[in-house]
């Protein structure tokens, strides 16, 4: 599933990818650790770290339960295979003074980032949600006012998507296009392309 890039990239961007399939085998705390250690050293605005997660291990069976139910069908019905999962949740609102910090979602995605990154490093795969049920996460973990559950997180070891159901299997092959270049990065004037590429 390594991505073939036009321009050469890390190897890690290349060989980062969402898997739908995933293998029966648990993350090691130590794994767990350093990939949120990884979110934790984002940078963010006015450095707010406005991320904040929740986490289950599939060990830990009525946590998982729980988090798994945060989640919408379609993603259930891969995401229970997962050796962990994670709710990502936004501070939505300066510490300092309440007002709205308008990066708040963009910091929590580049903490993603940093997280999914340390993950590929360790031979592990991630899979975000946005399909998730914020309001049942809120009650559930009583999330306060001010904060928004954004993403869910799946964490675990990819497996051969031979094993997945057929339709997931077709979901699975094919979501990797990418627009080119020209069409999302322009000079001097809204879309018209930029002659880098
Ligand atoms: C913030 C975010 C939310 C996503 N939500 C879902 C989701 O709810 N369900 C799903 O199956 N995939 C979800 N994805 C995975 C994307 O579909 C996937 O990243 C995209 O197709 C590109 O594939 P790749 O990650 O393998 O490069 C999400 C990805 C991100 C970054």
């Amino acid at each position: 599933m390594k991505a073939v890039t036009d321009h050469p990239v890390h190897d890690l961007i290349a060989t980062r990818w969402s898997p739908y399939s995933f293998a029966d085998r648990s993350v090691s705390d130590e794994d767990l650790r350093s990939l949120f250690e990884a979110a934790r050293w984002a940078a963010s605005s006015y450095n707010e770290q406005p991320w904040n997660y929740i986490i289950a291990k599939k060990e830990d069976a009525d946590e998982f339960e729980r988090l798994l139910s945060c989640l919408v069908d379609g993603n259930q019905v891969w995401a229970k295979n997962v050796s962990a999962l994670a709710l990502g949740i936004s501070s939505l609102n300066f510490a300092r003074n309440n007002k709205p910090n308008r990066a708040a979602i963009h910091d929590l995605g580049l903490a993603a980032g940093n997280l999914v990154l340390e993950a590929t490093s360790r031979g592990l795969a991630v899979h975000q949600m946005i399909g998730i049920l914020p309001d049942k996460a809120r009650e559930l973990y009583s999330i306060p006012e001010g904060y928004e559950p954004m993403t869910g997180i799946a964490i675990g070891y990819a497996d051969d998507p031979i094993n997945l159901p057929e339709e997931l299997r077709t979901r699975d092959a094919a979501r990797r296009p990418r627009k080119t270049p020209k069409e999302f990065i322009f000079r001097g004037r809204w879309g018209v392309p930029s002659s880098l590429f």
